[in-house]
């Protein structure tokens, strides 16, 4: 129902994207997408290219007076550097500087980056044509599509945060927790650096990145992303394509360094009987059917229960280094060390509002799908008659 498609490059003019199947009638102001693409730059762990770059959108088409169309809408985030790279990286083959185009040209593939695969898979002379698109530079486009998303959420009281619980080996727990724990653990980890509700282990992680980068090293780690206030029977389970928690794991894998997804105990549920695992079922009659536990995450059998979704994502230590690992050249295939960009140290912090923004647009999507997507109004009038049904159910 909701698509949407990014396109730009990390050194091109611009990023772009462009939103299809977003009802009308929802307040949409360039202001809420920047706050989100600020949290993405500003994360502790980010390197020099973050000084450069302060993203701000431009919301080009779909939106009038502040408020959606329900037209496509159009959303383009500048490049500041692209001032250093026209030269280099212009769609104009006559206004490449040669010299420098041959300075920046990238032959030395970084162990853990798409540079080798992509050149292969496109036959490309310059690594650089690869890099340029496979770099995270994407993820602030998909940030801007994904706050379009998650206004929509909120105009329905929906709430959607990360927090971090481990970089490095430096872990905290926090699964698991009830809805008024989770409140707290939101408005804390918005005042970190790292992101992490936890004020003693959010120190040590801070020093370990700190470490990391003294050393030419970068670190991975893990965050948890929960959505409040959604109701049961968002996805399905009649079709594999259309369950939740399907969509939510595709989403999320496919923001870069991400290689793991866990929904509710995930793997450590692996190893403990159905007795242990599984949440009661009990009703109250104020309150409707409930769950004492949420070891599933906030899903059953494709589709929301109800209870507050809980994604823990791992992700990987960033492929670039600033001590590089052994690589060999494309062309003379002499050993070298691998190529320098500039570059992150850790982008857990990061990666979980980028994660917070790629959940948003599957969740609205799900709404969408259930409720109907021509008008806000119309989805809010379904939304409550639904909210009722479930009190009288
Ligand atoms: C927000 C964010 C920023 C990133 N910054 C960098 C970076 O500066 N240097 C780097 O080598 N990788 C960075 N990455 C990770 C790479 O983009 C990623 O490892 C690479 O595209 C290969 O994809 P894969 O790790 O999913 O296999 C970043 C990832 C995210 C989510």
């Amino acid at each position: 129902m909701l698509r949407f498609l990014t396109a730009g490059e990390s050194h091109g003019p611009a990023l772009t994207a462009i939103i299809e199947g977003f009802p009308a009638g929802v307040p949409l102001e360039k202001r809420f997408i920047d706050a989100q693409l600020k949290r993405r730059q500003s994360s502790f762990g980010r390197g020099g290219r973050m000084k450069i770059e302060q993203d701000e959108v431009e919301i080009l088409s779909g939106v009038r007076k502040g408020l959606s169309l329900g037209s496509p809408i159009t959303l383009m985030i500048r490049n500041r550097d692209w001032e250093n790279w026209h030269d280099v990286m212009s769609a104009d083959a006559g206004e490449i500087n040669p010299e420098r185009e041959a300075e920046k040209k990238v032959t030395r593939p970084r162990p853990g980056h798409a540079d080798l695969a992509g050149a292969l898979k496109y036959r490309h002379m310059d690594l650089r044509n690869v890099l340029e698109r496979a770099s995270a530079r994407e993820t602030a486009a998909r940030v801007a599509v994904g706050t379009v998303a998650r206004i929509l959420l909120e105009q329905l009281g929906c709430i959607i945060f990360g927090h971090v619980v481990q970089i490095g080996a430096i872990a905290c727990g926090a699964a698991g927790a009830g809805r008024e724990e989770y409140a707290g653990i939101a408005e804390f980890a918005r005042t970190s650096p790292v992101a992490c509700a936890d004020r003693e282990k959010a120190g040590e992680m801070i020093r370990e990145i700190e470490r990391a980068q003294e050393a030419g090293d970068t670190l991975g780690g893990v965050f948890e992303v929960v959505c409040l206030g959604l109701p049961p029977g968002l996805g399905s389970h009649v079709h594999w394509d259309r369950r939740l928690d399907a969509c939510l794991a595709a989403a999320l894998m496919s923001i870069p360094s991400v290689k793991g997804v866990e929904i509710g105990l995930g793997f450590r549920g692996a190893g403990m009987a159905g007795s242990e695992y599984h949440d009661p079922v009990y009703y109250e009659k104020n309150r409707g059917f409930y769950r004492p536990t949420n070891h599933a995450g906030g899903i059953e059998g494709g589709m929301t229960n109800g209870e507050p979704i809980v994604l823990r994502v791992a992700v990987k230590p960033i492929p670039t280094l600033r001590k590089p690992l052994p690589s060999v050249d494309f062309f003379t295939k002499e050993k070298v060390k691998a190529a320098v960009e500039r570059s992150d140290v850790c982008v857990v912090p990061a990666a979980a509002v980028v994660a917070e923004a790629v959940t948003a647009w599957v969740l609205a999507d799900a709404v969408l799908e259930k409720f109907g997507n021509d008008t806000l109004d119309e989805i809010r009038l379904r939304w409550w008659e639904y909210l009722a049904y479930l009190e009288k159910v």
